[in-house]
């Protein structure tokens, strides 16, 4: 059944516009989001892949975490620890001082936690 306006009986198209809006509204972060994830990818390939591997799922040592499917949050927040002094590591911390702002880690950040990786089964 199509809903009506009481005062004209003509159906209701609001509805239908906010369903438009909030469609392309959901388009719109998702390419945002795919334009972080790419740039990220860039960035990781140039300056992490050489430790934590490809995609962040191959870590050349065991005492280098992998980062593939890590959630977002706690990638940017664990790498804004690092700059910031919260969190220490001689090679992490100069990374994220010297060479990340807030745009690169999202933008990482959001790389890595697409990637596929360590799964725990439920
Ligand atoms: C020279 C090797 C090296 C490079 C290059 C490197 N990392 Fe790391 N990364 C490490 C090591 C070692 C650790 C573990 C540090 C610790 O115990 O706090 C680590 C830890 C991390 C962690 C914490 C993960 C966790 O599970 O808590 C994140 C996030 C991270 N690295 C992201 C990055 C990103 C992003 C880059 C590129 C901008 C990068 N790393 C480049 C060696 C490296």
């Amino acid at each position: 059944m199509i809903a009506r306006n009481p005062d004209t009986n003509r159906p209701r198209r609001a509805g239908a516009l906010v369903l438009a809006a909030a469609v392309c509204a959901m388009v719109f972060a998702t390419d945002a989001a795919l334009a972080r994830e790419e740039t990220g990818k860039a960035k990781a390939d140039l300056t992490c892949a050489v430790c934590h591997g490809p995609a962040g799922n191959k870590p050349i040592s065991p005492d280098i975490p992998r980062l593939a499917g890590q959630q977002y949050d706690y990638l940017v927040q664990v790498l804004n620890d690092y700059r910031h002094g919260r969190r220490e590591n001689a090679i992490m911390s100069t990374i994220a001082q010297q060479q990340l702002n807030d745009k690169e880690i999202r933008e990482l950040a959001e790389y890595y936690s697409v990637q596929k990786g360590l799964t725990v089964k439920r």
